[in-house]
This record gives C-alpha cells, sequence and structure tokens, in this order.
C-alpha cells in the first residue's frame, strides 16, 4: 500500500519514526511528509534514510511532479503523527499553505491524524471544534493518551502509541495488520497496457492506467511476497519493494512475464494485452494520402498469453490469475461474457470488471466479481483499487 506519514512540529515527532518503522516493516511503500516546523526535532535526513524516500515539505519542491496533487492522489491512506493543534486547525480551515496541507487537500483515500499536544491545547474549544471539524468530514481523528508530556508535566495529549497508531490506521484500509500469507512466496504481476508499434511515432494501445496492477503488488508486499512488476506503460510510481521490468509491446510483455514465471508461485495478468497489432510496423513515418484515400491496417493477433501459461503452468503448483474487462452487449451480460472467457481460459481465477463510461479503466475505484475456473462466482469487491487488491489476495489465499 502507498501511505503518507505526515509528521508535524512536536516533541513526539521522533516517535514517528516508529510509525514509518512499522509500515514499512509490514510492506508498506511510505513517503514522508515532515512540517518544517517539525525539523526542529527530526531531520529530514531520518526520514529519507527510514523510508528510502525524498521527504520533501514545500510544495515548491519537484514542482514538474506537482507533488502535492500526486502525493495525495496516489495514496491509499494518511497517517499524520504527530497532529498538533496547529495542523489540526490548519487541515480544518483547508489550508494549504505547505505540503502536508496541500496533500490533505488532494488525498481521497482515509486519513488518520494522531494528536499530540499539552492538555490545555487539546481541550481548547477551538482545537475540539477543528477536530469535529474533521470527523464531521469522514476524517479519523484518535484521541490521545494520558500520560508524561514534553516536560514533568503529565496528562491528557500524548501521543497514543505507534503501534496503535499504525493498527487504526490499517484498519482503516482493510483489517488490522492484515494477513501475511504470501511470506517466502513469489508473485509475478503484469500491469498498464501494451503499446503496438505502426510506425516510428504511432502506436495502437488502450486506456489501461496500471492502477489495479501495482494497487496488487502493493498488497502482496505488504502480505509479504518477492514481487516482479512487468509494467507496460505505466507512468504512476512504482511500489519501491517490488522488482520492476518495463516492456511496451505485447511480445516484450509475453517475454517478461514468461521469464519471471519460471519460478513464480502466483502470476497475475493484470495487463490489458493488445490482442492485435499491426502485421508491420512502417520504418518511416506514414504520411496522409494525397488522394485522400484511406488507410487499410492489418492487424494480426497476438499470443494469448494467460491461456498459454495456464496450460502450461511453467512451475509445478503454480497459481495463475486473469482479469477480464467487459463492456457487455446485446449478446450477454459482462458476468456472461465473464463465465465463458473463466472456461475458455483456465486460469484459477478470473477477476471480471465492468469496463467503458467511467468505469473501470484509469478510476481510483472498481468494482470486480471473481470467478473459478468453471466460471462461478467465488467472491466481489468493490471499492477502492487497493481494497480490490487485497480481496484478490484473499481469494488466492483461499485457492491454497
Ligand atoms: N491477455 C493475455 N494475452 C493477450 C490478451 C489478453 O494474456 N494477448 C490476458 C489479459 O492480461 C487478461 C485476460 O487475458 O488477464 C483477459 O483479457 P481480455 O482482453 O479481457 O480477453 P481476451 O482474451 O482479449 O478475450 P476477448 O477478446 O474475447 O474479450
Amino acid at each position: 500500500m502507498r501511505i503518507i506519514l505526515g509528521v508535524a512540529g512536536g516533541i513526539a515527532a521522533y516517535k514517528a519514526a516508529l510509525v514509518l518503522r512499522l509500515l514499512t516493516e509490514a510492506g508498506h511503500d511510505v513517503r514522508v511528509i515532515p512540517t518544517v516546523a517539525s525539523l526542529e526535532f527530526v531531520g529530514r535526513a531520518t526520514w529519507e534514510a527510514l523510508s528510502g524516500q525524498p521527504a520533501p515539505s514545500d510544495v515548491f519542491e519537484d514542482v514538474p511532479q506537482v507533488l502535492h496533487v500526486e502525493l495525495g492522489k496516489t495514496a491509499d491512506l494518511v497517517v499524520v503523527a504527530p497532529a498538533t493543534a496547529d495542523l489540526l486547525s490548519r487541515a480544518a480551515t483547508g489550508r494549504a499553505d505547505d505540503l502536508l496541507t496541500a496533500t490533505l487537500l488532494t488525498a481521497r483515500c482515509p486519513v488518520l491524524l494522531a494528536p499530540a499536544m499539552h492538555t490545555e491545547m487539546w481541550e481548547h474549544p477551538a482545537t475540539q471544534a477543528n477536530v469535529a471539524t474533521l470527523r464531521s468530514r469522514g476524517v479519523h481523528v484518535l484521541e490521545p493518551a494520558s500520560g508524561r508530556l514534553t516536560g514533568a508535566d503529565t496528562g491528557r495529549g500524548r501521543l497514543p502509541e505507534p503501534a496503535d497508531i499504525v493498527a487504526a490506521a490499517l484498519a482503516l484500509v482493510g483489517g488490522a495488520a492484515g494477513p501475511r500469507d504470501l511470506v517466502g512466496q513469489h508473485v509475478v504481476i503484469s500491469a498498464g497496457g501494451t503499446r503496438e508499434p505502426l510506425d516510428p511515432v504511432r502506436y495502437l494501445g488502450n486506456r489501461s492506467s496500471g492502477r489495479q496492477g501495482f494497487a496488487l503488488a502493493q498488497a502482496a508486499l505488504a502480505r509479504g511476497a518477492r514481487v516482479t512488476l512487468v509494467a507496460a506503460n505505466v507512468t504512476l510510481p512504482a511500489p519501491a519493494r517490488a522488482d520492476l521490468v518495463t516492456v511496451e509491446t505485447a511480445a516484450e510483455l509475453r517475454d517478461a512475464v514468461r521469464a519471471a514465471a519460471l519460478d513464480a508461485d502466483v502470476v497475475v495478468m493484470a495487463a490489458a494485452v493488445a490482442d492485435f497489432r499491426p502485421a508491420t510496423a512502417a520504418e518511416t513515418k506514414i504520411k496522409k494520402r494525397p488522394d485522400g484515400s484511406a488507410l487499410v491496417l492489418e492487424l494480426v493477433q497476438t499470443p494469448d498469453i494467460l491461456a498459454e501459461l495456464a496450460v502450461e503452468r511453467l512451475r509445478a503448483g503454480q497459481l495463475v490469475i486473469g482479469f477480464a474487462a467487459e463492456t457487455g452487449d446485446g449478446d450477454a451480460s459482462v458476468l456472461e461474457h465473464g463465465r465463458a472467457k473463466a472456461r475458455r481460459k483456465g486460469a484459477d481465477l478470473l477477476v471480471v470488471n465492468a469496463v467503458g463510461a467511467g468505469r473501470g479503466f484509469g478510476t481510483a475505484d472498481n468494482s470486480v466479481t471473481i470467478l473459478d475456473a468453471r466460471g462461478d462466482v467465488v467472491a466481489s469487491a468493490a471499492g477502492s483499487k487497493a481494497a480490490v487488491a487485497q480481496a484478490i489476495w484473499d481469494a488466492v489465499a483461499a485457492l491454497r
């Protein structure tokens, strides 16, 4: 899972290092966004070393990436620990005066704030009103713990224990610390959409963003797997701990998946693979016809990688999981097409999703039905692509 850990400027900032450790050890990909004030307590080098990623504070860092939009939009979970009175106030009023608050505005995933401050500040009506506002918007604000505060004073306002923060945060996205049922397993996942060259500047492609495949990779890492991610034309940042292989065409994807599948326990074909490619790719740019006549392309079928893998089982006992993106038509519904495909492909599971008209491709959410090789429904799931990924791994675990 892709998690943002925000750190605001309080003495408890040092405990966020433990929160970060627990999250990365559980296999999550964590980006830390410290506020400038928090750097008085814990320096940026600590966050960058522990997360293995840059830890920017300012919206003007890495401007071409438009980080404040990118980090929020691609996150599966945002945790702010400690959340100071000032951070709660800025979040409640929708300020966007640093990278962390801007990210809170762009995030569409669950957000958990773990407050830490002096008792007086926590109990002040202004802070309580900010907490109530945030909660009314669906933000999860933990109750602070009681105990020793910065100096010799004690009372309510202590940061909850890192393990409790992590448990509460992960519970927001599908259950406690999550299962670790893929430890020792090698999982190969293809993601994205292939591009078949037409000439040096054009290609035949599809609308797959790679989000669901990347979410599957993140979920598999969180469940303890070693992951090889074969990505076709995906612009999203890949999970840091996956072995990434980038490809462009169906032929390259086939080679990469088959090579990795030789020692894989599970292969998931989440990529949208071109069924057809131009019979030949022109060596020079195809020009318009002076007479305005039509250009007729000859397309040849590509090998069905999923069907091959299902028949060959490149490693004994290997599970092969396919996807079916269906639009439904006059002859049959999405599910009927899925059932027929499940029987035809021979995969152990087929994940069927409806696409088109704003559904499936490129969107943050997904809704799927999981079929077994006979075409019987074994599960269905809807929600964020991270949640759907967990449901798919649950269905894989049930096969063993
Ligand atoms: N797939 C594949 N190789 C191809 C085409 C598709 O491995 N050349 C895989 C996809 O990765 C996906 C599954 O097959 O897991 C279903 O893809 P889809 O395009 O929905 O099915 P098709 O095989 O193209 O069937 P149809 O054309 O009848 O819809």
